[in-house]
């Protein structure tokens, strides 16, 4: 039973990027002209560690030290050694790795970068949700927060979910809270006893499982990849579901065949340094005219923020020690058991 025991509440979704929202309280001469090359000046000065998630804009990724999901982010993070992370990606992501890097500085361009699914699952009405099922092992997506993080047995990502959930047999399972990656995962695993927090990522959930048919239709040798974020039909229609790296490799496994691809439209950058001739189509949202697959807050940070982060030495995501404590422990297990 995929269990449905409180209401989703999403929080506010950004407005989408406008023209100079790169260029925060500063004037445009506040900017270096190579603002690339100014950024990797400090990067070196500040003895920074640039990490970004394949949703960030390409320039960004151009520039950072490891390009990634967000499995292979948290690891990166575990295995930081410099002065300060610069974190280009949501603040769930920032804010996992200054749990696993206490006394080490984590940044973010735009502290606003949040997540649908994050915000959307408040730790106080999660404690609630948790108390009404006594006995229940808890386990987290990683687009969770810090406090809901300390209240997991184990987290996972789209990456390693499957196996997260195999590992935690026996006691009935809380599965927080991505309601799409819990139907997915429960359909992979067989497990039909998830008791899921019903959230839902903003980006994927638009993509239209009709619009997709049509679209399949007039490129009927085109291979669907999609994240299993995605609504149930998008999934049934897909050839490969996968996490953001998968959906990568799949791409770049079958350069001739054109794919359809139902994730954000940053994954593109890496796939077309692959495989350059390769043909990418974007998954369509129900509303044809929109092209909707940029994830709103990932799209926060830019490079001008990037730059006032590293010259200025902020925001910094800070995680209430205690909290930090707690959250480290299966955030480490996750990353012992993948
Ligand atoms: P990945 O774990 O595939 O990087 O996904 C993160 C995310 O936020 C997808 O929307
Ligand atoms: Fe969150 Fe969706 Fe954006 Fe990923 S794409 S960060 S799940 S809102």
């Amino acid at each position: 039973m995929l269990g449905v025991g409180v209401r989703y509440c999403a929080g506010p979704v950004p407005r989408r990027r406008q023209l100079n929202d790169g260029i925060p309280m500063a004037p445009m001469t506040e900017f270096p002209a190579d603002l690339e090359g100014a950024i990797a000046d400090l990067k070196r000065e500040r003895n920074a560690l640039i990490l970004a998630h394949y949703y960030q804009e390409d320039p960004i990724q151009d520039l950072a030290d490891v390009v990634g999901d967000s499995l292979a982010l948290a690891r990166a993070a575990q295995q930081a050694e410099c002065d300060v992370i610069v974190f280009c990606g949501v603040h769930f992501m920032a804010e996992t790795a200054a749990i696993l890097n206490p006394g080490r500085p984590v940044l973010v361009p735009d502290l606003e970068a949040g997540c649908s699914l994050a915000d959307g699952c408040p730790s106080d009405a999660f404690r609630e949700f948790v108390d009404r099922h006594p006995g229940a092992q808890v386990l987290s997506y990683i687009n969770a927060s810090a406090e809901v993080k300390a209240m997991s047995d184990l987290i996972c990502t789209s990456s390693n979910a499957v196996k997260m959930v195999e590992s935690m047999a026996g006691a009935p399972l809380i599965f927080a809270p991505a309601r799409h990656l819990a139907r997915w995962v429960s359909k992979q695993t067989g497990r039909d006893d998830l008791i899921v927090w019903p959230g839902a990522c903003v980006v994927h959930e638009q993509f239209s499982a009709r619009q997709l048919a049509r679209l399949k239709l007039q490129h009927p040798d085109a291979d669907v990849l999609a994240h299993p974020e995605c609504d149930q039909g998008v999934l049934d229609l897909a050839d490969f579901v996968a996490s953001t790296t998968g959906i990568i490799r799949r791409a770049v496994e079958f350069p001739e065949r054109p794919s359809i691809v139902a994730t954000e439209e940053g994954d593109f950058h890496s796939i077309r340094q692959q495989a350059p001739d390769k043909v990418l189509i974007p998954a369509p949202g129900a509303d044809e005219s929109c092209s909707c697959s940029q994830c709103p807050y990932m799209r926060l940070n830019t490079l001008e923020k990037l730059y006032l982060s590293l010259r200025d030495g902020g925001p910094e995501v800070t995680v209430d020690p205690v909290i930090a404590d707690r959250a480290r422990v299966p955030i480490e297990r996750m990353l012992e058991l993948s």
